[in-house]
């Protein structure tokens, strides 16, 4: 073989492979992975017995009663996902909302029916004001100039979260993005007893039109006013990492980007910037139902649609993803 043969096959044999032609090969070098025990399921609970109520603007995602919140949450427990995150539906709304603080609320019932199903799994809970004030907003709200009451929110919320962990919570997960929030908590919890109850804190948060259908699901839609004062303006991502390093310091022991779609940047700068603390993605309402619809009328394939997306929000940096699709997308994988 002459010198100049010898080159070429050289060169030929040195091109680089695609490593994508057999399934066998794209699983072996796929860099994002994605399994059921990073997934988190939302369970709606409201009164009644053996309710299970269709929710219109989430297809597929039902109102429960404590009675069938437990057999879905022992489904999600079957189905390999580590948690629920349990949202509660009053009996009825008023101005400080006293149902989510009582020791029979919905939430309480339904936290320490579950505990009492599938004891190994993690309870998460909702703790907020707008689905049982009267107002709609996450706190209360000054008569006056329309604002929440940061401090006098706080009190409440710290109620709420006691009775939670009271009940059998492992984590709350406190969604109004009022100021001083997490230390708030954390001491009523420390001061309660509850050393061991987590909290994840919804530190990233933005005023997002994707909340759309969550609201009509848990019947938290605004009377009046919007919730621009207290969530985070989309445009911002400074203003992000500041909120999740006020969160870290006051003693957050999870972190959350919400929603998660159009935050991807949002969710790899707070991983990059927070290796030490697990963090959570919100895959929200509007996100889960823009696809369904579609889906429902033949313009997009649903299955491939929310891998992808449950993908990219992991690639993105998320350990944790809260989807409606949880459960389904475990039959998926
Ligand atoms: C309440 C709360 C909301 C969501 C979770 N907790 C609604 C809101 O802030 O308006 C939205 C979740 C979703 O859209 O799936 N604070
Ligand atoms: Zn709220």
């Amino acid at each position: 073989m002459n010198q100049v043969n010898q080159q070429e096959n050289y060169t030929a044999s040195a091109r680089p492979r695609r490593l994508r032609t057999t399934a066998g090969l794209r699983r072996m070098v796929r860099e994002t992975r994605l399994s059921p025990d990073q997934l988190i399921a939302p369970i709606f609970v409201r009164h009644g017995e053996g309710v299970r109520e269709p929710i219109a603007a989430l297809p597929g995602v039902f109102r429960f009663s404590v009675d069938n919140a437990v057999r879905e949450a022992e489904l999600c427990g079957a189905a390999g996902l580590p948690a629920v995150l349990i949202f509660g539906i009053p009996e009825r709304k008023s101005q400080v909302g006293e149902e989510n603080f009582a020791d029979d609320g919905i939430v309480q019932q339904a936290v320490r029916a579950i505990r009492r199903a599938v004891p190994e799994l993690v309870i998460m809970t909702d703790v907020c004001m707008c689905q049982y004030t009267e107002s709609g907003h996450c706190g209360l709200i000054d008569e006056h100039d329309g604002y929440v009451l940061n401090d006098d929110t706080l009190e409440i919320l710290q109620r709420v979260a006691v009775s939670h962990a009271a009940a059998g919570a492992d984590i709350v997960a406190p969604s109004g993005m009022m100021d001083g929030m997490v230390r708030a908590l954390r001491s009523a919890l420390d001061m309660a007893g509850h050393e061991r109850a987590a909290i994840l804190s919804y530190a990233i948060k933005y005023a997002s039109a994707m909340y759309g259908p969550f609201r009509d699901a848990a019947g938290s839609s605004l009377k009046s006013g919007d919730r621009r004062t207290h969530q985070m303006d989309p445009a911002n991502v400074r203003e992000a990492l500041r909120e999740a390093a006020l969160d870290v310091a006051e003693g957050a022991d999870m972190l959350m980007v919400k929603p998660a779609l159009s935050y991807l940047d949002v969710i790899r700068q707070t991983r990059d910037r927070f290796p030490e603390m697990p963090l959570v993605a919100y895959n929200v309402s509007g996100e889960y139902s823009m696809v369904k619809a579609a889906a429902e009328r033949g313009w997009i394939d649903e299955r491939s649609a929310a891998l992808e997306i449950l993908t990219s929000i992991r690639r993105a940096g998320a350990d944790m993803v809260i989807s409606y699709w949880a459960r389904e997308a475990v039959g998926w994988l």
